[in-house]
């Protein structure tokens, strides 16, 4: 065994080319949690990524739940050393964007990137660290036992994380939880102590049995998309991005005064041009950094993202619909109770319209743990080894169910959040990529993070 620097950098420069070909594999999976007809892809991503992990040392099983299944890999080097938990996601975002460039599935691969969906969002991310493992484990420095839980239904709402985690023979209780699917801040690595939960939910309206023709019956008959439409927007002030059905705001928390602390640091690397730019977002609701940071995480939203029942093809239709949905999602902060929230939309839409009817999922509650702690300071070490530069502490806008359901049934295990992915990678976006340089970066950065907590251990 030469010196831990010395041997990673050859480990990771041997390691890329096998990084490239897998991630290459995994993202040619198209395992859209979304559409139920690619559940055949999601059984094949879990197999796939389950045949890596054996690779690398690990007993590898996939669990069965009401919903998507769940890789589990157990690789344990001592019955008394400490167990962390590694959490990714393996399903990805529908594709569908005309802006790509190519096709979502068929990645592109260069020197710097690879370019298709799932790329940042969640599977890069995830092989990194499983390479991390594997140097650690071949070079006799792995003092962790180590424990993989790869989801497949995170971009659903994680409906049944929670039920499989409570089949606890299935899981050691970990010393910490250790999860990469959150961004840096910019150029800046960053540790996620809160994340916005969220409640997703689908308005629809049905007035008739068929298309009818805007001439014939129009201005007599009412047009549900109109009338949804108005409905839908009677739900937020446009001018401010207050949210207006009443009850929504029951519980909300404001950030305590050493999350303001923290403001205050974020705000001397938070560059608003940059992160609009980097996100590709133009029209924003202020230009004064402070009110954005608080805006993206520390504030409930309601959103619209897409409707079905209308003409949205080419051209001219003069036709009115007669059965129409509309996507939405309200993003919750702490204190906010997703059921009560979609309570709230129900009876609020009641009010406007009683023919209009909500559809809703389980919802997310928000997450939020300590912002600093005995693993943290090890991550932001180890941030300083792989990135080259010390991570910040950031709230993140995002939801990831796993997060709420570990604390539920391990209230006292800490969960890091380590970032790999930028906000110019394109989270859930057209041409969405990974940079090969994160990837390097985050393997020597997991590598110095998972090597370092072997005497760090959690009361049970
Ligand atoms: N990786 C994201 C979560 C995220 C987004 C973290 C942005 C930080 C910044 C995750 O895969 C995700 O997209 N979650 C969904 C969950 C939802 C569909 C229930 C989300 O946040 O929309
Ligand atoms: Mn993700
Ligand atoms: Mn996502």
């Amino acid at each position: 065994m030469g010196d831990f620097d010395s041997d990673l950098e050859g480990f990771v420069s041997q390691a890329m080319p096998v990084y490239r070909d897998q991630l290459e594999t995994l993202v040619s999976i198209p395992s859209i949690s979304a559409e139920p007809s690619h559940r055949t892809d999601i059984d094949r991503v879990v197999e796939v990524m389950g045949l890596y992990a054996r690779a690398f040392g690990f007993q590898a099983n996939v669990i069965q739940t009401e919903g998507n299944p769940v890789l589990v890999g157990h690789l344990e080097v001592d019955p008394n050393a400490p167990w962390v938990t590694v959490y990714n996601h393996l399903d990805v975002q529908p594709g569908e964007e005309t802006e790509w460039t190519t096709n979502p599935f068929e990645p592109v691969v260069n020197d710097d990137m690879i370019i298709g969906r799932g790329a940042t969002d969640d599977k890069g991310p995830a092989l990194s660290i499983l390479h991390a493992i594997h140097f650690l484990h071949r070079t006799g420095r792995l003092r962790t036992n180590v424990q993989l839980t790869y989801e497949t239904e995170e971009e659903i709402g994680s409906d049944n994380f929670g039920s499989f985690l409570d089949r606890s023979q299935i899981l050691e209780r970990p010393d910490s939880i250790l999860i990469s699917d959150t961004t840096f801040e910019g150029d800046n690595p960053a540790i996620t102590y809160r994340l916005r939960g969220v409640v997703t939910a689908s308005l629809r309206l049905k007035t008739g049995t068929k298309w009818a023709h805007s001439g014939s019956i129009g201005g007599l008959a009412k047009n549900p998309l109109t009338i949804l439409s108005h409905a839908a927007v009677q739900c937020i002030d446009v001018k401010t991005g207050e949210v207006l059905i009443p009850g929504f705001y029951d519980g909300a928390r404001e950030p305590t005064a050493g999350e303001v602390e923290n403001i205050d640091t974020l705000l001397q690397h938070f560059n608003l041009r940059q992160f609009s730019c980097d996100m590709g977002c133009d029209a924003l609701y202020t230009d004064d950094p402070r009110e954005a940071l608080l805006r993206k995480g520390f504030r409930p939203t309601f959103e619209m993202h897409g409707n079905k029942g209308g003409y949205n093809g080419e051209g001219v239709k003069t036709v009115i619909p007669y059965d129409v949905e509309l996507k939405v999602s309200m993003r919750l902060v702490p204190g906010q109770d997703p059921k009560h929230v979609l309570e709230a939309l129900r009876a609020y839409m009641h009010d406007i319209n009683p023919a209009i009817e909500v559809i809703g999922g389980h919802g997310i509650p928000a997450y939020i743990t300590q912002i600093e702690s005995p693993f943290i300071e090890r991550a932001t070490e180890a941030c300083t080894y792989g990135f080259e530069k010390p991570a910040l502490r950031t709230a993140e806008g995002g939801s990831i169910g796993a997060t709420t359901e570990f604390q539920r049934v391990w209230p006292n295990v800490p969960i890091v959040m380590l970032a790999q992915s930028l906000n110019s990678d394109g989270y859930h976006a057209p041409n969405e990529r990974f940079l090969f340089s994160q990837a390097a970066a985050g393997m020597r950065t997991m590598a110095k993070y998972i090597g370092s907590i072997g005497d760090l251990r959690t009361a049970r």
